[in-house]
């Protein structure tokens, strides 16, 4: 068997990325860029958005103001990428918050608990939806959603947080059958702590903090990018029998209880 390897993975592809302003998305904006999609950012922040555009080619870059959790934004940045390029294929849900960072659920504040589960969850299924409308007649596309580590263990996010990413995972196994038949892909990729202006914010913490914190995988960083190239996979056509997947870049950190790891850690 041949194996060609390509360095123009997304070539002829469009792509939408929410949350493509900052961190994660904008790793995933520049990566499918980079490797020939055409690529529209939708988010909030349209100042960090307009100037990762213009160091894009103009022809193949777009920015549309998508708020995730008002329906109409979220038709529209599908609707307007559809006008402008003709197609999606790619539908990358990767806008989300972390929400205020209070541990205790006696503290948690109704308003605060909900704002997290709209743009988290609502928005994912915004996306979702709306890519739908316009891949099953085109009987193909690949939605991917961001969900986290907290969408497998529970402990390192707060409830809401973590109640939202669990729920990501059950929106793609869902979608994944139901889209199925109309050869849609619907996967998550599922992140570690990686030092995005989210993380350092909520954590309180610079990048080298973050770095430092506990990693079963030593002499690796997870970086933004690494995200992008997990989400690269499975936009791309080498992930073409991948469906329903919740791909944890993790390092092994959700499969090992630190406190009975028989193998013990060198330092
Ligand atoms: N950074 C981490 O440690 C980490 C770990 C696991 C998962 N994640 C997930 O990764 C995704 C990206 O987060 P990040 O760390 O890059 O954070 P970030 O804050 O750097 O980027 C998030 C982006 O989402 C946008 N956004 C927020 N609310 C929005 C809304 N209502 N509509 C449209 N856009 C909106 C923001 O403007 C921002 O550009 C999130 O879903 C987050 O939950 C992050």
């Amino acid at each position: 068997m041949d194996i060609v390897y390509q360095c123009s993975r997304l070539e002829g592809k469009v792509a939408i990325i929410t949350g493509g302003a900052s961190g994660i998305g904008e790793g995933a904006v520049k990566l499918f860029s980079k490797h020939g999609a055409k690529v529209v950012i939708a988010d909030v922040q349209d100042d960090l958005a307009h100037s990762i555009c213009k160091d894009l080619d103009p022809k193949s870059a777009l920015f549309v103001h998508c708020d995730v959790t008002n329906e109409s934004d979220v038709k529209n940045a599908i609707d307007t990428t559809v006008a402008k390029y003709g197609q999606l294929d790619i539908m990358f849900n990767n806008a989300g918050i972390m929400g205020v960072a209070k541990p205790s659920i006696l503290d948690n504040d109704k308003a605060e608990f909900e704002k997290v589960i709209s743009v988290n969850i609502v928005g994912a299924f915004l996306g979702t939806k709306h890519a739908a409308r316009v891949m099953i007649p085109a009987r193909r596309g690949s939605i991917i959603t961001t969900a986290s580590i907290s969408s497998v263990i529970g402990g390192v996010a707060t409830h809401a947080y973590t109640i939202s990413k669990h729920a990501v995972v059950g929106l793609t196994r869902n979608a994944a059958v139901e889209l199925g038949q109309y050869g849609i892909r619907v996967n998550c990729v599922s992140p570690a702590t990686v030092a995005t202006p989210m993380a350092k914010t909520l954590l309180k913490m610079d990048e080298d903090e973050i770095q430092s914190l506990y990693s079963n995988l030593k002499g690796a960083v997870l970086k933004p990018e690494d995200v992008a190239e997990a989400a690269l996979y499975l936009g791309s056509d080498d992930s073409k029998y991948v469906s329903g997947l919740n791909l944890v870049v993790d390092g092994g950190f959700t499969i090992v209880n630190p406190a009975l790891n028989m193998f013990g850690q060198s330092e």
